[in-house]
């Protein structure tokens, strides 16, 4: 415990405070350990044997020789760990517990401590923890960047409120120095060197992480924000029941799609026209159940089927666009653009530059090459598992409507 001291750098004050805390909290400990040791053995014979049928005994005084040793610290630990209070250690014959409707891999535990689902709520590591949290944010926003963004970015995070929370995806391996924002302190940071959005959800995004969230956003670090406010925004995907949206985008800018374009005069639109020819049916993409995913929200049921179709592989992402339908149902009502909060697609390259010079090659032409042929991929595979589940059910693949 008198390492940090002796290596004579102390670099924060509350590094100095915490220690003093851990000490304080050892000796009281301690203290009470040599109190409620004698008591031990009385609570154990008043158990009722009948409640607790299989108390081990050695159990109780393993801790105990343990403690007697001076391994108070390490006791300390396992006794927290165990989330056991000193005073009534028992044990239940673990054996007997086998729950089927358990997550899998935990059917030996009993159901009432099992925590299947979590999130990114910051805490402290004093106090109650039922204390811990001033605000409960209720919505997830993402954003993969390097730091070359950063003012893009501290803009965009200023239309986010208190009621969500930050995660930052590092694509340049430069974490600490978004420090200098003010807001940097309570967002999440994860690091890993030139991966994608997608690499990203798929590894850190799991439904069962972000089980407290209503909507998660998951946005590029390209887009203006000027016209855009995150808690109008939810006001309307919630008015007009949209489990996958995003904001439109300004018009003047080149665009790809017809769906994506912000129109002046609403508040949010789920069907467009196309070019000739590029829509066989008005209630699919790209005329309808269609967004793109530079800047997409998801509710938190719509998450948790698309979590499941994104490929550990293909990181870009491409070709999901066009399945995100196959998430909700009716997808023509529940997919939609909200027109009243819009945003400026920037289309700076960034992590397209991040590629590979090879054979002569500029980096970015390799990843739009790989964008492209993952898009091929993505369609392909399925299309393959929409056949092989509808021969395996023996439906005609053909009369269903896989497309
Ligand atoms: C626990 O229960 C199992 C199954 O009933 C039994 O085989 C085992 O002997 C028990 N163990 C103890 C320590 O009572
Ligand atoms: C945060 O959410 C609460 C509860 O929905 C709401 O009353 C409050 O206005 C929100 N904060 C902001 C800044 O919109
Ligand atoms: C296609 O589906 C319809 C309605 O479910 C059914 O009536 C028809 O027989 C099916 N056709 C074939 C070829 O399976």
């Amino acid at each position: 415990m008198g390492t940090p001291f002796r290596s004579g750098i102390l670099r924060k004050p509350n590094e100095t405070m915490r220690l003093i805390v851990t000490t304080f909290v050892g000796v009281i400990f301690g203290f009470f350990l040599g109190v409620s040791f004698p008591t031990l053995s009385l609570t154990k014979m008043n158990l009722p044997t009948s409640l607790f049928p299989s108390i081990d005994l050695t159990y109780i005084e393993d801790k105990y020789s343990e403690l007697s040793t001076g391994a108070l610290l390490h006791a300390w630990s396992s006794l927290k760990g165990n989330g056991v209070h000193p005073t009534r250690l028992y044990k239940f014959n673990d054996s007997k517990i086998w729950v089927p409707t358990n997550p899998r891999g935990a059917e030996r535990l009993p159901p009432g401590i099992i925590a299947s689902e979590s999130d990114f709520f910051l805490r402290r590591l004093w106090g109650q923890p039922s204390e811990d949290l001033t605000i409960k944010p209720k919505y997830l926003v993402t954003f993969t960047v390097g730091y070359d963004q950063r003012n893009n970015i501290d803009a965009a995070v200023k239309k986010f409120s208190e009621n969500f929370t930050i995660l930052l995806f590092h694509y340049d391996g430069r974490t600490s120095e978004w420090d200098e924002f003010e807001w940097s302190r309570r967002a999440i940071h994860v690091s890993a060197r030139k991966q994608t959005k997608w690499w990203y959800a798929k590894r850190f995004l799991h439904p069962d992480i972000v089980a407290a969230y209503d909507y998660i956003f998951m946005w590029d670090e390209d887009l203006g924000v000027e016209h855009f406010d995150a808690e109008e925004y939810i006001k309307l995907v919630r008015k007009h029941g949209l489990e996958i949206s995003q904001p439109g985008l300004e018009p003047n800018n080149g665009l790809t799609w017809q769906m994506t374009k912000m129109r002046g005069n609403g508040e949010v639109h789920k069907d467009t026209e196309e070019k000739p020819g590029w829509c066989t049916d008005p209630h699919l993409p790209p005329c309808a159940a269609f967004v793109e995913i530079m800047a997409t929200v998801f509710s938190r049921d719509a998450w948790r089927c698309v979590w499941y179709m994104i490929q550990n592989d293909l990181v870009h992402g491409w070709g999901l666009d066009f399945a995100l339908r196959k998430c909700v149902e009716p997808a023509h009502e529940k997919i939609g653009v909200v027109d009243a909060q819009w945003i400026v697609h920037q289309s700076v390259p960034s992590l397209g530059n991040q590629g590979q010079a090879e054979s002569g090659r500029a980096p970015w032409e390799g990843v739009r090459e790989r964008c492209r042929r993952e898009w091929t991929m993505f369609q392909e595979r399925m299309v393959n598992a929409e056949k092989e589940y509808f021969m395996a059910m023996g439906i005609d693949a053909t009369n269903s409507t896989a497309r």
